[in-house]
């Protein structure tokens, strides 16, 4: 892989690094099918309960790449948007959670990697925006629709028509971000929260992004149908062993 750096820690964290720092990291089709093809893998990946995605450099990613998108004809346009689109909601149906570490700029297509992320963290130097408008087109990688999902339509609306870029304070006050870090505490502190999830019921956790994940699009009532379907499923091994450690008084060993 050219541009995606994955280093794996013992404890079931990975870390993926989008690695394009000469361009701050703009998504290309390569990096684009780098991105999908290192998601595949950890899709499959038994071991795995936590990823998290981050930036190199002074940027996480600064966009689609515009000189590539410059002459597209129409039905490239879309091919490329398809790509990028189906490319993140591989990110939003990992099994596991997934954490955007907000290193720097998180514009265009690297505002909504963040979006499809389960939840972000963002350093006092992170910068969100969705420029899109100004350069003659629209978020094409899933920004029109997770954004008003996820801050509401008003403020989803303004930085989308408006184009402006907001701060790390900004975007965690609209709730965009879980919580802002000096710079030089953002990776250790998104590993610190990425431990803690990582030691919890590996499939717990599996099935509370599912239940999640998948209630999200339903009406509540059935969604709390989905949520019982899921909670007597998860009932097994991992969760008498959390229940008799619990009883115990004694630490889960999950297996
Ligand atoms: N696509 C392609 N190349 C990009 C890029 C993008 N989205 N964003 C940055 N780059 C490239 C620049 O062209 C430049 O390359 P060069 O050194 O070969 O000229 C390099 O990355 C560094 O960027 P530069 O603009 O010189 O840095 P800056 O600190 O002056 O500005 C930004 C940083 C992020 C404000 C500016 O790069 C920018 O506005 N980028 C585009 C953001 C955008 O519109 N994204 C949405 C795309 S749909």
């Amino acid at each position: 892989m050219a541009h995606i750096r994955i280093e794996r820690y013992d404890d079931g964290i990975a870390e993926l690094t989008i690695d394009r720092p000469e361009a701050l990291n703009a998504l290309n089709q390569q990096v684009l099918e780098e991105l999908a093809s290192t998601l595949a893998g950890l899709a499959d990946d038994p071991d795995l309960r936590c990823l998290i995605i981050t930036g190199a450099g002074r940027a996480f990613v600064a966009g689609a790449d515009i000189a590539a998108m410059a002459e597209m004809t129409q039905e490239e346009a879309e091919a490329f948007s398809r790509l990028g689109s189906s490319t993140f909601t591989a990110v939003e149906q990992l099994p596991v959670p997934v954490i955007a570490a907000v290193n720097g700029y998180a514009l265009g297509g690297g505002c909504e990697l963040a979006l499809a992320c389960d939840f972000r963290y963002a350093s006092e130097k992170a910068r969100f925006g969705q420029p899109e408008v100004g350069l003659g087109i629209i978020p094409g990688f899933g920004g029109t629709q997770r954004l008003p999902r996820l801050i509401g339509a008003g403020p989803a609306r303004e930085l989308i028509y408006t184009g402006e870029m907001i701060g790390a304070d900004r975007a965690k006050e609209i709730g965009m971000v879980n919580a802002v870090f000096p710079t030089e505490e953002l990776l250790e502190q998104t590993r610190a929260a990425a431990r803690k999830i990582a030691a919890k019921g590996p499939l717990a956790v599996r099935a509370a992004k599912e239940a999640i994940r998948r209630g999200l699009e339903l009406e509540l009532e059935q969604g709390c149908q989905l949520e019982s379907r899921i909670f007597g499923r998860i009932f097994g091994p991992q969760q008498k062993e959390g229940m008799q450690a619990f009883l115990e008084k004694r630490a889960p060993k999950f297996q």
